[in-house]
């Protein structure tokens, strides 16, 4: 499974990547309004730390206006995966960048049959969003289930189930479960990964334990 971090704060990449584990990045409206920075400049940056694909996405919702936004955010680095919305307009594009060659990350997916239309579409990565469905009663891991069940069945789509608006380790866990190949998640949720009361209980025993010997290893 890949891990993309679901932000736009350069310091917090930076952080993650020196961990070795940090397969990508996705950004948004919403994460770069929240950096306070330059989109083009925040994207740049984030290029030249992370070698795995950057998502950036398109601000318009007309066709070619978007096309135009698609064109210019492409140009911004080798790894660009250019985000679009899931609506005719987006998957539009999707199909017109992905027969070029340009990676496309379809955004705002909430149905299987909206997952059809990106794979068919030439997706590189599909982001259904699960948090946004469990907060409205919906359940957002049935939807990831459905959609690694369909790709499954056509071995011909080469659309990556991205799973988005991740809120906690569990949904990470039974993504993996599920075969979905990247999940993205806020820096806190990846970092929470690592944690178990019982590590630490049985580290500090271990420390303990070390000192009592009076030994060192170097
Ligand atoms: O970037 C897309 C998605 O991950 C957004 O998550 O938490 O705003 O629902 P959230």
């Amino acid at each position: 499974m890949k891990f993309f971090v679901d932000t736009a704060d350069i310091n917090e990449i930076n952080d993650l990547a020196a961990t070795g584990l940090l397969d990508g990045v996705t950004t948004n409206p919403s994460l770069i309004a929240k950096s306070g920075r330059d989109f083009k400049e925040v994207i740049k940056d984030i290029c030249s730390v992370v070698d795995g694909p950057v998502s950036a996405e398109v601000a318009s919702t007309e066709y070619d206006a978007m096309l135009a936004e698609a064109n210019e955010i492409r140009t911004w680095g080798d790894n660009i995966a250019v985000k679009v919305p899931l609506t005719e307009a987006g998957l539009k594009v999707c199909k017109q960048l992905s027969d070029e060659g340009t990676m496309v990350n379809v955004t705002l997916c909430f149905s299987a049959a909206q997952a059809i239309l990106a794979a068919k579409a030439g997706a590189s990565f599909i982001s259904p969003f699960v948090g946004r469905l469990d907060d409205i009663s919906s359940d957002g891991m049935r939807l990831i289930a459905e959609i690694c069940t369909i790709y499954d069945n056509y071995p011909q789509f080469d659309t990556e189930v991205l799973v988005a608006s991740i809120r906690s380790p569990m949904h990470i866990v039974e993504s993996a479960k599920m075969g979905a190949h990247v999940m993205t998640s806020p820096p806190d949720v990846i970092r929470a990964l690592y944690k178990h009361p019982l590590t630490d209980k049985g580290l500090a025993a271990f420390v303990e334990d070390w000192k009592k010997t009076g030994q060192s290893i170097l």
